[in-house]
């Protein structure tokens, strides 16, 4: 079953990936009627990182009432909608389970349809709910917790520079440019804000950190730079631990700005090599570290010089939330048609790539 490309859509959205326990109601791919997100980063901030087993309960306890809230502030009941939605991977097993098994639950009570989303799928689609005029080609820079991605994301059968179609009316397509051979950049954040003690999570720790320090003062690595769009962070982490074994009482605040810099400088470099070779109309910025100041100011920057237009989504929109899970559901549920009910989750999923 496939829905008709005009018809009115409003999802219940569900993530339930890692550690935030959101709940949204999205209405044809990119009005938010609700988005209600419940962090359970101080219940995991004891143990320094999310600890599978504690999420996976919390997510039982929150989930109920989330939904309901999402629900309620939205005004709407469930026979005014159109589907239920749920990240169906990648993500921990458990933590899945319970926004997976909600979902479909939801959608049989209902008598409605349930979508499956891929997670780095609504991150892709995070853009579209506060631009709905993104032009593709765009390429997108997904930096997260668990994942570094430049894809260019491009109407079906579009080549890099043939300017084919605008917008969303067409099927997308997301083609790989590179990728981290390592650590991702929010997993560099959080090991080196764990090592310099600034407590989890580590982006937010290491921006504060960074205020009022020197970006130039030490010269971190840039991990694999000239050479193609894949990243690495692992050497950086390493640089920065001996450098701080080196010299212990180098102030903090010179140590966090000047690994920022690293991250970002190598980061929007690319993205900016990757934009001028496929063409792009815009850059796009996604995923948790996307929510870094430092990150967000350069990537306007060098979308002001070269022309490109800048599609920075607002920190709500960057970290997991599941309006952006609603904005991929409505694009799936008309692309694809609904999920199984006895579609597993998996830990692993892919993106979908050409
Ligand atoms: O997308 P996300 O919320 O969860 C997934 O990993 O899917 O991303 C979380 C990551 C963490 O590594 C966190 O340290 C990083 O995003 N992060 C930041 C900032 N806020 C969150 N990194 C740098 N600067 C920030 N302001
Ligand atoms: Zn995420």
């Amino acid at each position: 079953m496939t829905v008709p490309v005009n018809a009115t859509l409003r999802v219940l959205a569900i993530e339930t990936s890692c550690d935030e326990t959101a709940a949204a109601v999205v209405g044809d791919g990119h009005h938010v009627l609700s988005s209600v997100v419940s962090s359970q980063t101080d219940i995991h901030a004891t143990f320094g990182g999310v600890v599978p087993e504690i999420a996976s309960r919390a997510h039982l306890e929150l989930l109920g009432p989330v939904v309901k809230e999402a629900m309620d502030r939205a005004g709407v009941a469930p026979g005014d909608l159109s589907a239920v939605a749920a990240t169906i991977g990648p993500g921990l097993i458990g933590s899945l389970l319970v926004g997976v098994s909600a979902a479909k639950a939801y959608a049989w009570s209902w008598g409605l349809p349930f979508v499956g989303v891929n997670h780095m799928e609504g991150h892709l689609h995070a853009a579209f709910l506060e631009d709905p005029a993104l032009s593709l080609p765009t390429v997108v820079l997904l930096v997260s917790g668990g994942h570094t991605l430049l894809i260019c994301m491009q109407a079906a059968g579009q080549t890099a520079r043939d300017g084919g179609v605008d917008g969303r009316g067409d099927e997308v397509e997301y083609r790989l440019l590179g990728q981290t051979i390592d650590d991702a950049a929010g997993e560099a954040f959080d090991k080196v804000a764990r090592f310099l003690g600034m407590g989890y999570p580590g982006g937010p720790a290491i921006e504060r950190a960074a205020i009022g320090g020197r970006p130039e003062a030490v010269a971190f690595p840039r991990g694999l730079a000239g050479s193609g769009f894949d990243f690495s962070f692992s050497g950086l982490k390493t640089s920065v631990i001996r450098y701080m074994r080196a010299n212990p009482d180098a102030p903090l605040a010179d140590v966090a700005a000047s690994f920022q810099e690293a991250v970002v400088d190598v980061l929007v470099t690319k993205a900016q090599k990757a934009a001028a070779e496929v063409g792009a109309k815009g850059i796009c910025l996604g995923g948790g570290v996307a929510a870094n100041t430092a990150l967000r100011e350069r990537v306007k920057q060098i979308c002001t010089q070269n022309g490109y237009a800048a599609f920075i989504p607002s920190r709500a929109m960057c970290t997991d939330n599941a309006a952006m899970i609603g904005a991929a559901a409505c694009y799936r549920l008309k692309a694809d048609g609904p999920t199984r009910l006895d579609a597993a989750v998996d830990p692993n999923l892919r993106l979908p790539l050409v």
